[in-house]
């Protein structure tokens, strides 16, 4: 099974996209998450990556589609994977096509998470990700245990640098304006599927598997 996630900055895509991989046993590939750490240790892709991701911009599609072709094709990939993040652009999607079509594959599900923007900004201020192992909670929806620590491994939890009001406002532009599209582009192709974002994580989750089947 092959799934797309789709929804603006804050929306849910890598809360139910972990969600999805554990009970459907198949990869989390986020772009976010994989730009992160490399920010972290110190690469090139890392150091290119964040003067775009810190002003709210998307990274240019060459930095992105040869690395998530090559992702997609590793071996724990065989059986599908959700992709959160990513694609971004139409050039994005389209890479994606063809790379699937030359080995006779597509996409099954791209599911649109839906939240209206003025949801987004509360959302994010309240966000807090582990700095070590990508956790994410929320000071009120998902507090940690103790505050300021990971649940998981108890590293320090942080404000991601793009979680800032004024740059959570770019980025939603920026959504509009080059990944909204994608909607009309997978509703031609008949595969886009809408849940509502704005209610309960678990059961914007129920929506999903609805969706996926059991
Ligand atoms: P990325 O990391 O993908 O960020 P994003 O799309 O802006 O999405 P977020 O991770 O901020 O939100 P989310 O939808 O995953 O929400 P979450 O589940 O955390 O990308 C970061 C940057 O990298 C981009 O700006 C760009 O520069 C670059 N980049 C990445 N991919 C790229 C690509 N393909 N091309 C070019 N550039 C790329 O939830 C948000 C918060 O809300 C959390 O605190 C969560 O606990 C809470 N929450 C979730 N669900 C609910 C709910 N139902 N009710 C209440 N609270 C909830
Ligand atoms: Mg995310």
């Amino acid at each position: 099974m092959k799934i797309i996630m789709l929804g603006a900055p804050g929306a849910g895509k890598g809360t139910q996209a972990k969600k999805i991989a554990e009970k459907y046993m198949i990869p989390h590939i986020s772009t976010g998450d994989i730009f992160r750490a490399n920010i972290k240790n110190g690469t090139e892709l890392g150091k290119k990556a964040k003067t775009y991701m810190d002003q709210g911009l998307l990274v240019p599609d060459e930095l992105v589609v040869d690395l998530v072709v090559d992702r997609v094709g590793q071996d724990d990939a065989k059986n599908g994977y959700v992709l959160d993040g990513f694609p971004r652009t139409i050039p994005q999607a389209q890479a994606l096509d063809s790379a699937l079509e030359a080995i006779g594959e597509k996409v099954d599900y791209a599911i649109n998470v839906e939240v209206p923007d003025e949801n987004i900004i509360r959302r994010m201020s309240g966000r807090r990700a582990c700095v070590a192992c990508g956790a994410t909670y929320h000071l009120v929806h998902i507090p940690p245990k103790q505050e300021g620590i990971c649940d998981t491994c108890g590293k320090e939890l942080i404000l991601r640098d793009d979680d800032k009001p004024e740059t959570v406002k770019k980025r939603l532009d920026v959504y509009h304006e080059q990944t909204q599209p994608l909607i009309d582009y997978y509703t031609e192709k008949g595969i886009l599927k809408e849940v509502d974002g704005t209610v309960d994580m678990a059961d914007v989750f129920a929506a999903i598997t609805d969706i996926l089947g059991a």
